[in-house]
């Protein structure tokens, strides 16, 4: 994938997270900014779907967590937006599910605890540049 990478409108963002399902076909962590509105549940749409999971992605801001099967293995959605402390997120198991093979851990908001994330994770950040336009950078491997 090359960035940064323009998105023109929202099934761009979609197929932008239907490519990152490829990329993650062994699993691993993401990490994604961008102010809010910015397209990021829209990114884990794709995603999703491009893993096979089961179920409607919703936005997960009042459950920091949500969870999806896609086979053998599972899709983490977290979104750190309205988390006070890391311990929050430590008590949902992060660093067990950090671990599972082959599973997918997306964050939104995830600059608000980044010092959580593995050094390895892919860290995304998408820029507003009108109404219907995201830029897509890449900040982190
Ligand atoms: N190019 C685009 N890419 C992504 N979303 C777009 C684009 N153009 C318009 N949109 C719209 O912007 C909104 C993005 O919402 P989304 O919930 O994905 O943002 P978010 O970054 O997850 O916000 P929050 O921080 O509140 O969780 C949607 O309503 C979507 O339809
Ligand atoms: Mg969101």
């Amino acid at each position: 994938m090359d960035f940064p990478l323009k998105c023109d409108n929202p099934g761009a963002m979609q197929a932008l997270g239907r490519d990152l399902a490829g990329e993650l076909a062994s699993g691993g962590v993401v990490g994604l900014d961008g102010e809010l509105g910015a397209g990021k549940t829209e990114l884990v749409r794709g995603l999703a779907a491009g893993m096979g999971c089961e179920g409607e992605v919703t936005s997960p801001t009042f459950a920091i967590l949500q969870e999806y099967r896609a086979g053998a293995r599972n899709l983490y959605h977290f979104d750190f937006y309205r988390v006070e402390s890391g311990e929050e997120i430590l008590a949902l198991g992060w660093d067990e599910l950090l671990e599972e093979p082959a599973s997918v851990v997306i964050v939104e908001w995830a600059e608000k605890f980044a010092g959580l994330l593995p050094s390895k994770a892919l860290r995304l950040r998408i820029e507003i540049l009108s109404p219907e336009e995201r830029l897509v950078l890449c900040e982190g491997p």
